[in-house]
């Protein structure tokens, strides 16, 4: 292992600078951490609770040594990282994985659920290089709709809110109105699609940049154990998603499509359903 990533992946000792609700199901949590305060829009950590577990989350902001992730509560980790308050200690590995490639041309993002806190960070350098910076960002309902208010004024037109159940914005999955992005825009319009949520929206977002011609990039989620490429835990055709990944262009997509979407390995190693 060369020293680099030695140091990366040393776990580092730091205690919650702050903790910010969200919504019901999801907490913002701020602590510091020089290395990871480095990284760049894409990449992700993995978050030592102690005696719980350690889980992979994507880096939501950082800001000089400080670093924000954003956490929704799913199972035994995140639930136990809900009850923590600022002051407790947690570890810190990373950053891991490649990152966005910052388009310059115009650029629309798609975000579902927690996968908009990477989106925000990489509209946040974005937004003084892109002529044209459109967001769709959706949810199932009004309360999971995150970051709306600090995408507004990184975006040069108003993002397009989605949600399942209409009680914000369109009553629609966030597919359709990129849908409809596209088909009045033609590709000479986006240079770029950048897409991180649920992976059957990835999926569907996949299948119309393809349609309309769109290059773009996601950010996909596999179960991790070790973040380092060692462990296989978390591949997707031939690639590794904590060392190759997480973030996949068109052409790695159009190699996984067989899976994207649809399975994944368990813990066990046998493929499970998405
Ligand atoms: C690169 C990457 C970035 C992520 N970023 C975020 C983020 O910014 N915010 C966020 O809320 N969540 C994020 N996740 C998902 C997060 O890691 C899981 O929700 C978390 O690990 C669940 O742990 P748990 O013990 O609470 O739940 P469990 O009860 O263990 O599991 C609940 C679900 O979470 C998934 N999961 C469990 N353990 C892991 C693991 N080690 N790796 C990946 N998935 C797992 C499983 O599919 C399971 O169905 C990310 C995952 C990856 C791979
Ligand atoms: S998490 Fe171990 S190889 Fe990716």
């Amino acid at each position: 292992m060369s020293a680099k990533l030695n140091a990366t992946n040393t776990l580092r000792v730091t205690r919650i600078a702050s903790v910010k609700t969200e919504n019901q199901t999801t907490k913002t949590y701020t602590f510091k951490d020089a290395r990871c305060a480095k990284a760049k829009p894409g990449q992700f950590l993995m978050l030592w609770i102690p005696q719980i577990d350690e889980i992979p989350l994507s880096i939501m902001n950082t800001e000089g040594n400080s670093v924000s992730v954003t956490v929704k509560a799913v199972g035994d980790a995140t639930r136990h990282l809900h009850n923590m308050k600022q002051g407790e200690t947690i570890g810190v590995r990373g950053p891991f994985g490649n990152h966005f490639t910052q388009n310059n041309g115009n650029v629309l993002l798609v975000g579902g659920g927690t996968g908009t806190a990477p989106l925000l960070f990489l509209a946040k350098q974005l937004a003084t290089k892109t002529k044209r910076l459109s967001f769709i960002i959706g949810a199932k309902t009004k309360n999971e709709l995150l970051f709306l208010n600090q995408l507004d004024p990184l975006c040069t037109e108003q993002p397009v809110a989605a949600t399942e159940d209409g009680t914000y914005g369109l009553k629609c999955l966030a597919t359709q109105p990129l849908e409809t992005l596209l088909a009045e825009e033609g590709k000479e319009k986006f240079k770029m699609v950048y897409a991180c949520g649920p992976e059957a929206m990835t999926r569907q977002v996949f299948n119309l940049t393809e349609k309309h011609g769109v290059q773009m990039e996601a950010s996909l989620e596999r179960l991790m154990r070790c973040g380092i490429g060692l462990c296989g835990s978390c591949m997707i055709g031939k690639y590794r998603v904590c060392k190759d990944g997480p973030v996949f262009n068109s052409q790695q997509l159009r190699e996984v499509k067989d899976e994207l979407g649809i399975s994944k390995l368990g813990f066990d190693g046998n493929r499970i359903p998405l």
